[in-house]
C-alpha cells in the first residue's frame, strides 16, 4: 500500500465518518472482498434486487454462492421490503442493499428483517455517495458497503472502487485481501486509463456524451481502451486478473474529485430539484419519495415513459444526454440471465422499470439550458405513470 492510496482512503474516510476503506480497481471488485470476507461461498444465498448490474452479481456467482432475486418497489426502484422475509432461508448468508439511482433503501425496515435472521446487509451505494437515510450517510448502516466510481458514478476515476466496513474483523480480512489480491492493473491500462480520463475531461459534455458512448463500446470490443467490463465479465466465470489492487492514476484522480464533492453533492440536489420544478410545470410527476425521511444525493434522475427505445435514438441523434439503465434485470442485456439463475417473470416490476425507465443527467457538467432541454425533449413523450 502506498501513500497516495493511503491518503486517498483516509480522505474517503474523513467525507462519510467513518473509520476504514479499501480501494480497489473497481467497486465489483471492492464486493468481491467484502462477500470473500464474510466467508461467502459454495450453496450460500445472497438476496440481490432483481435491478441491477450484472457486475454486482458475478462475485456472488464467482464465489459459487446463489444470487437470490427480490423484486422492487416501483417508486424508488429499491428492494422490495415486504417481500424480503420470504426469500431468507438457512443458506441466506447477505442480503445486497442496493440504493439505486441516490435512492436510500428503507434501511430500518431491511436491518429489521436481517437483524432478526442474523444476516449481514451489504450496502450498494454505488449510486448514492452522500445520500441519508434518517439523516445518517448511506454505507453506515449494513455490516459493509462499497462504492464504484466508474464513468457514470457519483464522481469519476475512470474505473475505482472502495469496500468500507464498521466492523474491526472483517476490516482486517478486507485488509489483507487488498494486500494479497491477486495481481495489479498493467502498465498499459494505466496508461490508458490516463488517457481516458484527460480525453473525458476535455470532450464529454451532455452534447457529446451519446457520441462518446458510442465510440467507447465501439474500442472497448475492439479491445482499444480499457472498458468498464471485460468480455470475461460477461460469464459468471473469474478471470485471473478481476481481482485487482488500485492504481496511482485512480487514487490522484479520487483525491481531485473528493477536493470538489461538496460541490458536486449540491450541484445534484439542485439540478434534481430543478427536473423536478420543470417536469411538474409540465404536468408530469417529478420525484416521490418521503423527504422527511430520505435526503438522496441522485447519481440520475430516473422517469418513466412509453417508447423507450424511440426516446434513446432520438435523444443520441439530438444530442440530448439520455441515460438507460437498467435495460433488464441484470443489465447489460446482451447477458443470458439463465446463467445467473434468473428466469423471465421472477421481478415484474423490475422487469417493468427496465422497459420504461430512462434517466435524466444530473452530473456537474449539467447546467440549466441543459436540464431545459432535457425537459423539452422529454415531455414530447408519454410519461408512464
Ligand atoms: C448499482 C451498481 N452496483 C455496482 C456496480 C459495479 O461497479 P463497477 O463498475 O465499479 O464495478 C454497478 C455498475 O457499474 C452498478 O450500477
Amino acid at each position: 500500500m502506498n501513500d497516495l492510496v493511503e491518503k486517498y482512503q483516509r480522505e474517503f474516510c474523513y467525507l462519510l465518518g467513518i473509520k476504514q476503506a479499501f480501494a480497489f480497481w473497481k467497486g465489483r471488485v471492492a464486493l468481491y472482498a467484502i462477500l470473500k470476507a464474510l466467508g461467502i461461498g459454495e450453496g450460500d444465498e445472497v438476496i440481490v434486487p432483481g435491478y441491477t448490474c450484472v457486475m454486482d452479481v458475478n462475485p456472488i456467482k464467482y464465489l459459487r454462492a446463489k444470487p437470490i432475486y427480490v423484486d422492487i418497489e416501483p417508486y424508488t426502484f429499491n428492494i422490495n421490503v415486504s417481500l424480503l422475509q420470504d426469500k431468507i432461508t438457512p443458506n441466506t448468508k447477505a442480503v445486497i442493499a442496493q440504493h439505486t439511482y441516490g435512492y436510500p433503501c428503507d434501511m430500518d425496515a431491511i436491518t429489521n428483517i436481517t437483524a432478526k435472521n442474523n444476516i449481514p446487509v451489504i450496502e450498494d451505494c454505488c449510486l448514492a455517495l452522500g445520500s441519508q437515510y434518517k439523516g445518517k450517510t448511506v454505507g453506515t448502516f449494513g455490516e459493509a458497503a462499497y462504492f464504484s466510481f466508474q464513468w457514470n458514478k457519483p464522481y469519476t476515476t475512470g474505473l475505482g472502487g472502495m469496500a468500507i466496513t464498521s466492523d474491526v474483523q472483517l476490516a482486517r480480512k478486507i485488509e489483507s485481501l487488498q494486500a494479497n489480491k491477486g495481481c495489479w492493473p498493467s502498465s498499459k491500462e494505466i496508461l490508458m486509463l490516463w488517457a481516458q480520463l484527460i480525453v473525458y475531461r476535455l470532450f464529454v459534455y451532455p452534447k457529446t456524451t451519446a457520441l462518446a458512448q458510442r465510440l467507447f463500446r465501439y474500442l472497448t470490443k475492439k479491445g482499444t481502451v480499457v472498458g468498464s467490463s471485460s468480455t470475461s465479465e460477461f460469464e459468471p466465470t473469474m478471470a485471473s486478473d478481476f481481482f485487482k489492487g488500485i492504481s496511482n492514476v485512480q487514487a490522484r484522480s479520487g483525491l481531485r474529485q473528493l477536493m470538489k464533492i461538496e460541490q458536486n453533492i449540491a450541484h445534484r440536489k439542485k439540478m434534481a430539484e430543478r427536473y423536478d420544478q420543470l417536469l411538474k410545470q409540465n404536468g408530469w410527476k417529478g420525484r416521490e419519495y418521503d423527504r422527511s425521511v430520505i435526503e438522496p444525493v441522485m447519481v440520475r434522475y430516473p422517469v418513466r415513459i412509453a417508447e423507450k427505445d424511440r426516446a434513446l435514438s432520438e435523444a443520441a441523434k439530438a444530442g440530448i444526454e439520455l441515460g438507460s439503465w437498467f435495460e433488464c434485470p441484470l443489465h447489460p442485456i446482451e447477458t443470458p440471465l439463465a446463467s445467473y439463475d434468473y428466469e423471465e417473470g421472477m421481478c415484474p416490476e423490475a422487469e417493468k422499470a427496465s422497459k420504461e425507465v430512462v434517466n435524466l443527467p444530473l452530473h456537474p457538467r449539467v447546467d440549466d439550458a441543459t436540464a431545459k432541454r432535457t425537459v423539452e425533449f422529454i415531455i414530447r413523450f408519454t410519461e408512464v405513470q
